[in-house]
């Protein structure tokens, strides 16, 4: 049976993901913090798919604990055959009145950890002559005038993998950068972001955005962007010049991270 490994695989993206992956027949290897929350989804998913389940609890903002993932993700002798690397947060605020070590932690996790797992696995997948990685970046980092640390985190990841793709190409290993826009999970919450405002056609649902994801990445598509709603934002976003993307910003967006 192919391994799939997830990260964030607790809530919302990562949780739709591994339950997509194991309905699939994938074993499984769960990562994100907390031990409870991942044991309880290793139950379900054993039980379920008749599948097997591992579990990693660590943090991915921690450079050690960030190491072991690498080490279990680049692990030939129990092969990771997709990668999902989508743990990743963002912060409410402006960039001043954020600490310094908030805006380090959300560096290590929305970038350190793409980087570093993404590379200990096309090593091994190249090796092996086939592998998926899929690493979640955001339709923010189309955007980045809106001067978010955040947005900016996403970008790197948005033209990190669609290099990467290309550079693999021939080699049997598919890169793709998911590009979801707004998704119902516990993503604003955690960041304090209100979002009570937000018209109902922009929500998308988790299980939506993976099942759009894995049909792109099938298809070797090097970014995906579930929804129509948002395929026209970004190709939208792409025609407006960049004075005129920072004139808006400037009028509407009060400084947001
Ligand atoms: N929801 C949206 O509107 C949206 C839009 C575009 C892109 N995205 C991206 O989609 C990805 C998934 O987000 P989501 O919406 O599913 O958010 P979510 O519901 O808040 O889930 C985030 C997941 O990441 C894990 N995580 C957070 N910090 C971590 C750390 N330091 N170490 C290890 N795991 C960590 C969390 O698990 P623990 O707390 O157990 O560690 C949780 O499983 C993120 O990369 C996000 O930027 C989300």
């Amino acid at each position: 049976m192919p391994t799939a490994l997830v990260t964030g695989a607790t809530a919302g993206i990562g949780r739709a993901y591994a339950r997509r992956l194991a309905a699939e027949g994938h074993d499984m290897v769960l990562v994100a913090r907390d031990a409870e929350r991942l044991g309880e989804l290793a139950d379900r998913l054993q039980t379920r798919h008749n599948v097997r389940v591992e579990v990693l609890t660590a943090d991915l903002a921690d450079a050690a604990q960030r190491a072991q993932v690498a080490a279990r993700v680049g692990d030939v002798d129990e092969p990771v055959d997709v990668l999902v690397n989508n743990a990743g947060f963002g912060t409410g605020g402006a960039f001043w009145d954020l600490s310094t070590d908030v805006l380090q932690r959300q560096l290590e996790v929305n970038v350190a950890a793409v980087l570093e797992l993404t590379h200990a696995a096309v090593r091994q997948m190249r090796e092996r002559g086939r592998g998926d990685v899929i690493n979640v970046g955001s339709v923010a980092g189309f955007f980045t005038a809106s001067g978010s640390t955040y947005a900016a985190t996403k970008a790197y990841v948005i033209a990190f993998s669609e290099g990467l793709a290309t550079a693999l190409t021939g080699t049997g290993v598919r890169v793709m950068a998911l590009c979801p826009g707004f998704t119902q999970t516990e993503f604003h919450q955690r960041a304090g972001l209100e979002m009570s405002k937000l018209p109902r056609a922009f929500w998308l649902q988790a299980d939506q955005v993976v099942h759009e994801s894995l049909a792109d990445l099938r298809a070797g598509k090097p970014v995906s962007i579930p929804g129509a709603q948002y395929k026209a934002l970004v190709a939208i976003g792409r025609l407006i010049p960049k004075k005129l993307q920072r004139m808006v910003v400037t009028r509407t967006v009060p400084g947001r991270t």
